[in-house]
């Protein structure tokens, strides 16, 4: 179906400067709007910006002059809390968005409102701009908004500029700044927060935000959000929003350093979210003429429920956003676990050959395969030597490459290429392409250093190390990018300004992979770091999937990969099967099955049964990857609270779905004593319901021929329980 973008007619009147008289007290506004909602601009009289409303749209878009008369403002100060783009030194009381000096040492800044522009990008996007002029100083500020119609995503960015007579210092500098009324009463703002560390990413903390502000940041530079991610959910109302019932707001900040979301209950009860990179450290001069743009921040209102706002991020970031996002995904055998660094020729020709059996499209070589001064054995030693390692693979990766072709798989290799250990031949020849303090002791992250991504040179080696893997192994299918070491000591050798670095840092990182997309559009890469420690909407434009974690513990990877799915498409989700975890195969297959199916077992040492179970696996993934990569995700039962949990996927004909049901507490009794409600079938449809994915041996206990109607409404039970750890059942259309 298409959807229309439409600008409202209000908004159309405004630009070609036909408004009838009657409505001129109205228009200064300028809305956004989407399928379900509006964001909704005021240019004051003294031309100050402010956000008159965000929310359900109006049917009647006039009516959006009107929100300010019943949304009661006691006093004069409390115009600014709504400040679109709230600058810092003049009459804002509350925090900025933006803050700076100017060249003559002044620290004011006033934005006021000059021109705007709206620009149909296509059938479903819109970009609106708006400029904003200090009236005082040559400086100004164009606002972005860009808008998914269909999907209700907006990306806010900014662009700074200056015409004063030298440098500007910018001391913050954010990309969006939103501002949420309350409901009034008993009514607050729940904030859905995460934190974690490896292999435990995505710890959710769900609390009602308090008076003053709450921050949610980050300062580790490359592995940014090892500790938290830059992602963020919003309830309104007396409660958090359940899966489909409440108001929502979702964000995050579409960029891989340093982010900050300042999220601050103000005086009068409403929420003002300010985000964007963190200024932490990193004053930025700007000289005349020049521009700063900020990253974009991506949001999305729902009134229907946490299930529907992550629907519309899944889409938005399928169709817009994930490279490839609507694209094939390859499922691959790793080495790394069965492995790790102790391989050589004849380890990895068996390898391919367990990669042929059991069925999956490539094989992917991990850490290891490189450097010979200082060889990679342990993760002391090699990291930035490229070069493959002659006593491992005396006839390099060509050779493994046309093996791989010739065992009928194709082939993909491991790289960390911004890192170097000290011990290496990289480290050795360049040590000022070192991320280091030249005056301090070194200090290490995994015993290595990260290579200075603000330097051309270096973003020259690092496009190089990728860039020669493919000139030289042209067949090469696939690239895991990994990145281990957080930023300790940021200081560079060559920047001018030592506090750019942690902003140049990622737009050099960007810069390279740019180029690499540039020349390999399409080929997939995985997003790894040491776990889900970098993963992001603006990584996600060149990367066709990321590694959650490190723990592939079945049962930490349900919760794992369930706060995950909120945020970022279930193609995107690199889910390998290992032995963590002491469930068996078919459960750990089950669990990995609910995103993009990968392997790192030992093929070789598989019982008979167990082989015969994983190869029918891939089997039937292969059958339901469709409907698992471009469908729609719903989240039947909660992994928290429940001893079973439920994840549906249904695909836009709502002809196919599949459910994957897991034990989640094994505690005596425990299991599916109650059907589970499936959704976003249609209820006029009948559809057969059969269990699938079985091991070896076992029958089906589940199954029918029910209507939609039935199977939302009463449901089906799973018959999870201690013997039946995991079910997976499909849920196909009968004609
Ligand atoms: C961390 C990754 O998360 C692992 O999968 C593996 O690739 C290691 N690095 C290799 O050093």
């Amino acid at each position: 179906m298409k959807f229309k973008p439409r600008l409202t007619s209000l908004l159309s009147l405004f630009i070609a400067g036909m408004l009838p008289g009657a409505l001129i007290a109205q228009s200064s506004l300028i809305p956004i709007e989407t399928a379900s909602n509006a964001l909704v601009l005021r240019v004051e009289p003294n031309k100050d910006l402010r956000i008159a409303y965000f929310g359900k749209r109006l049917s009647r878009s006039d009516e959006y002059g009107l929100v300010a008369s019943v949304n009661h403002q006691p006093s004069d100060p409390s115009d600014e809390f709504n400040s679109a783009y709230t600058p810092s030194g003049s009459r804002n009381l509350l925090e900025p968005a933006i803050t700076v000096a100017h060249a003559d040492g002044n620290y004011s800044l006033d934005l006021r409102f000059v021109s705007q522009q709206v620009t149909k990008v296509n059938d479903d996007e819109t970009l609106l701009t708006v400029l904003l002029k200090d009236p005082v100083y040559d400086f100004e500020v164009t606002l972005y908004y860009k808008s998914y119609y269909k999907e209700d995503v907006i990306e806010q960015w900014s662009m700074i500029r200056h015409h004063e007579k030298g440098n500007v210092i910018l001391y913050k500098y954010a990309s969006a700044n939103l501002h949420l009324v309350s409901d009034g009463g008993a009514n607050g703002f729940w904030l859905r927060q995460y934190h974690g560390d490896w292999a435990k990413e995505m710890q959710p903390e769900e609390t009602r935000l308090t008076h003053g502000i709450k921050t949610l940041d980050t300062k580790l530079g490359t592995r940014a959000n090892l500790y938290q991610p830059p992602v963020f959910m919003v309830s309104l109302g007396s409660r958090p929003a359940t899966e489909d019932e409440g108001t929502v707001l979702y964000g995050g900040v579409e960029w891989s350093g340093n982010f900050r979301v300042d999220l601050e209950l103000d005086p009068q009860e409403n929420l003002r979210v300010i985000a964007g990179i963190n200024n932490y450290a990193s004053p930025y001069t700007l000289a005349p003429n020049d521009a700063f743009t900020t990253p974009a921040c991506w949001y999305v209102l729902s009134d229907k429920g946490k299930g529907d706002a992550s629907r519309k991020v899944q889409r938005w970031a399928r169709d817009r956003k994930l490279l490839d996002g609507n694209g094939n995904r390859l499922t691959l055998l790793n080495n790394w676990e069965s492995t790790y660094f102790d391989f050589n020729e004849s380890k990895l020709a068996d390898l391919l050959k367990d990669t042929k059996k059991l069925g999956v499209d490539l094989f992917l070589l991990d850490d290891g395969w490189f450097a010979n001064k200082y060889p990679r054995n342990d993760d002391h030693a090699g990291l930035g030597d490229w070069q493959p390692n002659r006593s491992k693979l005396p006839n390099g990766i060509a050779s493994l490459v046309k093996e791989a072709q010739s065992d009928g798989v194709k082939f993909g290799i491991w790289v960390e290429p911004e890192m170097v250990n000290p011990r290496s031949e990289l480290y050795e020849q360049h040590p000022d392409w070192v991320v280091k303090q030249p005056k301090r002791e070194e200090h290490y992250f995994r015993n290595q250093l990260v290579l200075d991504l603000t330097d051309p040179k270096v973003q020259d080696f690092v496009f190089g190390v990728v860039d020669g893997l493919f000139t030289q192994n042209r067949d090469l299918a696939y690239i895991k990018w990994d990145c281990n070491a957080v930023i300790f000591n940021a200081a560079s050798a060559t920047l001018k300004d030592q506090s750019h670095f942690y902003v140049d840092y990622v737009r050099g990182l960007y810069k390279v992979l740019e180029r690499l997309r540039a020349k390999y559009p399409k080929v997939p890469m995985m997003l790894c770091s040491g776990g889900g420690g970098r993963v992001d909407y603006g990584a996600l434009q060149y990367f066709t999937e990321y590694w959650p974690s490190d723990n592939t513990d079945p049962l930490e990877r349900i919760f794992i990969q369930w706060e995950y799915s909120y945020f970022y498409p279930a193609i995107a989700s690199s889910n390998h099967v290992t032995d963590w975890g002491k469930q068996p195969l078919k459960f750990r297959t089950d669990v990995a099955m609910m995103g993009k199916l990968g392997f790192d077992i030992v093929i070789s040492k598989l019982s008979p049964q167990d082989l015969e179970y994983v190869q029918g696996a891939v089997r039937t993934y292969n059958d339901i990857k469709g409907v698992v990569w471009h469908g729609d995700q719903y989240r039947l039962s909660d992994p928290s609270g429940n001893s079973v949990a439920s994840m549906q996927y249904v695909d836009e004909e709502k002809s196919r779905s599949v459910v994957f049901s897991y034990l989640v507490n094994y505690r005596y009794g425990t299991g599916s004593l109650l059907p589970v409600k499936l959704k976003g079938l249609d209820a006029a449809k009948k559809y057969r319901v059969s269990e699938i994915d079985l091991y070896p041996g076992t029958s089906s206990r589940v199954g029918g021929v029910y209507s939609g109607d039935f199977l939302m409404k009463v449901g089906i039970n799973p018959d999870v329980h201690q013997e039946r750890m995991s079910v997976v059942l499909s849920v196909n259309e009968e004609k």
